[in-house]
Parts: structure tokens; sequence; C-alpha cells
């Protein structure tokens, strides 16, 4: 049985450093890791109570299998005005409902990722965690990249990309307590 991790990606630019990041995880997992970058994020609509439900929009669905299908998810994220982008946040929102049945809900979570200054985006990471915790998710509490891309490349340096691939493993092998 493969282990399957969903990542939900926080910039959609071309060139961006963490969607370069999040493919570089998907082509180097470690076997019998598959690691699917979730596509359509920005296809789901803001998320509004009215529109959700049995008739909730096909891009939602389609998010929310994503992540049931999965059995960790890890946000991989630049910061904007010092938290995460609005379309990571509308992820987490549609993903934590039903109340107590979203699709994120047990599911060990993690955010890392990687931005242009010396704080390497750790609000926006600080902020997914708390929020992914508000909807049910697991959060992995140690597992920390907050990497600072001011010296140009992330995937250049071999330290930071070994944190990246080391985040991938700690996620992984999370186990999920149990209850007796
Ligand atoms: C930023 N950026 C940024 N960086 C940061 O570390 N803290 C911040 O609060 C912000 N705020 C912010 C707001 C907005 C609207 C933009 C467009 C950018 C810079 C940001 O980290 C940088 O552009 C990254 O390269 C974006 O990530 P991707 O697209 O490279 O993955």
């Amino acid at each position: 049985h493969h282990t399957r991790v969903a990542v939900l990606l926080g910039s959609f630019r071309e060139g961006s450093l963490n969607r370069r990041i999040a493919e570089h995880l998907r082509d180097n997992a470690p076997e019998g890791v598959v690691v699917d970058v979730v596509p359509g994020l920005t296809e789901v609509p803001f998320y509004n109570e009215e529109i959700d439900g049995p008739e909730a929009p096909a891009s939602a669905v389609a998010l929310r299998e994503a992540v049931a299908q999965a059995d960790r998810v890890l946000a991989v994220t630049p910061e904007y005005n010092g938290t995460m982008p609005a379309v990571l946040n509308n992820a987490i929102d549609w993903l934590s409902r039903p109340y107590g049945q979203g699709a994120i809900v047990g599911k060990p979570f993690a955010a890392i990722g990687a931005t242009p200054t010396p704080y390497g985006g750790k609000w926006s990471h600080e902020h997914a965690r708390h929020s992914a915790t508000i909807a049910g998710a697991v959060v992995v509490e140690d597992i920390v990249v907050d990497e600072p891309a001011v010296d140009g490349d992330p995937l250049e340096d071999e330290a930071a990309v070994r944190r990246f691939l080391g985040a991938l493993d700690a996620l992984v092998a999370h186990q999920v307590e149990v209850a007796a």
C-alpha cells in the first residue's frame, strides 16, 4: 500500500518557488510514497455556505475527493502579507466542511515552503497549521521548514532540499494515534 500525500499549493504563478518545491517532492518522493499536487485550487470559488451541500461546485467536490483519498496533507506555500495566501485558506475552508466531517479531519498535516525573506514564510506556515488544527487535521507541529530563499534558488541548495524531503519523510512517518 502506498502512502498518498496531497499537496495544497499556495502559489500559482508559473515561476513559483513553492510550485517547484512541490514538484521536486513529487518527482523525488521515496519508494512507496505518491505525492499529488492537487490541481484546480484556483477554480474553487470562495467558500460560501449557500453554495455548499449536495450541489457543491464540482471544483470543490474534486478538491475534497483528492484530500479524502490521501493519507497525508502537505501545504507548500509562500506568505502573503504575513499570512497564508487566500487560495490556500479557501481550500482549507472547503476541506473543513461539513463540520466535523470535512475531508481534512483526522489527516496528518504539515505546512512548509520558501519565501525570499529571512523569515521564509513562517507566519504563513504557522497560520496554516493553526487553521488546519481548527479544521480537524492532525497537525504535525514539529515539521517546520520556513526556507529563507534569500540566496537564490532553494532547489540549488542541497541542505534546503534535504529539509524539504525530510519534512515529507516526517509527515509520512507520522503515526496517527488510534484511540484504544
Ligand atoms: C509577498 N511576499 C511576502 N513574503 C514574505 O515572506 N512575507 C510576506 O508577508 C509577503 N507578502 C507578500 C504579499 C504579496 C501580495 C506578494 C505577491 C508577495 C513575497 C513572496 O514570498 C514571494 O513573491 C514569493 O516568491 C511568492 O511565492 P512563489 O510564487 O515564488 O511560490
